[in-house]
């Protein structure tokens, strides 16, 4: 039996791992968090035995002992927002000699997962960060297209998303860098630009259309330079399927740029409980893409774009996807080498996808 918890497994993006974990055979899984009514509720619905729910404090003590009492083999950490949070969970699984994966989004939280590389390989384990949408599956969808190249010179990626709106983590993680400074590589040259500003838009295949998006400050900013050298640009920007909802929150970093608002985290619950209200009313559609930019073998200008679409609601479940088959992976008894790293390079486009077979959730791209 290889044990899985999931921490946060009764929030947002957690419960959805969950349901993709549970009741396989060979997986004793486990449910984790503050509240031990909802992590109980959780359970009972995914049909596992009463003592799967854990009550858990991440920011608390004690947390390596309560993972070795529990005999977990696999950590699976959803509890952000990761902007700001440092690596005690991971020290704690590290201490306990379990696996650790989050679904990291904070920039240096990802990229800084490095410091811990060798305390992981010396308790032989697999620390692995930002196992999700990003950096996990925009740098697979890199990795596919990157043969096709002979020099990289653009990255360009970003999610509109659909109605469903995420936990508060997730907003808040977000509404965090809202109209806040940072750093990006654009032609060559590290410019300073703020969050959810720069209003631009994207074509997305039909159905979707044109959506607004605005930048946001994620980990591939900071990693793919690195890994994808010497490439010129990278950005991400991101969108809502409401386009006053989009507006509103544009206006609201603006305010903060502007340094009539100090920051936009207040607004966190009040706007998120907003739009689960409106939900009914806006697009159920929601898509990534990744376009990239750069000189083919034969050294003309060469364009490649992948889209992954989700509709019925279907797109929370894709930020899952690589942390539900890494787990999968490591419960049939496959290792992942020893370390701690960002997720990049251990799964490609198909396998993050995989465990989303049955939902409407289609990728689209130009041939290879
Ligand atoms: N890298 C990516 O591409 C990507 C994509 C999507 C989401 N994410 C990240 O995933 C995270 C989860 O998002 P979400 O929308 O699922 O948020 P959510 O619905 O608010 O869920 C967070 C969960 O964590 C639990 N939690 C919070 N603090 C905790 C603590 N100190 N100890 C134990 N449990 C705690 C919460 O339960 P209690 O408060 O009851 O404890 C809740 O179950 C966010 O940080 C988001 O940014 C990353």
């Amino acid at each position: 039996m290889h044990t899985i918890l999931v921490l946060g497994g009764y929030g947002f993006f957690g419960s959805r791992i969950a349901e993709g974990l549970a009741r396989r055979p060979g997986l004793r899984l486990l449910i984790g968090g503050r509240d031990s009514g909802k992590a109980r509720r959780r359970a009972v619905e995914l049909g596992l035995p009463y003592d799967a729910a854990l009550v858990l404090d991440a920011a608390g003590p004690g947390l390596a002992q309560a993972l070795r009492a529990a005999r977990v083999d696999t950590l699976i950490h959803t509890a952000g927002p990761f902007q700001g949070q440092d690596h005690a969970v991971a020290r704690a699984a590290i201490e306990a000699g379990c696996n650790y994966i989050d679904l990291g989004d904070g920039r240096d939280f990802v990229a800084g997962i490095r410091v811990l590389d060798e305390a992981a390989r010396r308790a032989g384990v697999a620390v692995i960060s930002g196992a999700s949408s990003v950096p996990a599956l925009s740098s697979a969808a890199i990795d596919r297209y990157l043969p096709a190249f002979s020099r990289l010179d653009e990255i360009r990626i970003g999610i509109a998303s659909g109605a469903r709106s995420p936990g508060l983590a997730t907003v808040r993680g977000i509404f965090g860098y809202c109209g806040k400074p940072f750093r990006r590589l654009e032609s060559g040259v590290w410019k300073t630009t703020h969050g959810w500003l720069d209003l631009d838009h994207y074509d997305f295949p039909a159905p979707l259309g044109r959506r607004w998006l605005g930048s946001c400050d994620v980990p591939d900013l900071s990693l793919f330079p690195e890994r994808y050298a010497p490439v010129q640009s990278v950005s991400f920007q991101a969108g809502f399927a409401s386009t006053p909802g989009h507006l509103v929150v544009w206006a609201l970093a603006a305010a903060v740029k502007a340094g009539v608002l100090a920051s936009m985290l207040p607004f966190a619950g009040p706007l998120n409980r907003i739009s689960r209200w409106i939900e009914p009313l806006v697009s159920d559609r929601g898509c990534m893409f990744v376009r990239l930019g750069g000189l083919g073998p034969d050294g003309q200008p060469l364009v490649k774009r992948w889209h992954v679409l989700a509709a019925r609601n279907h797109g929370p479940y894709i930020p899952c996807g690589a942390s539900i088959a890494l787990a999968r992976r490591l419960a049939a008894g496959q290792r992942l080498a020893p370390g701690a790293y960002p997720c990049m390079g251990l799964l490609s486009v198909d396998e993050y996808l995989s465990p989303l077979g049955d939902l409407d959730v289609h990728q689209a791209g130009d041939a290879l």
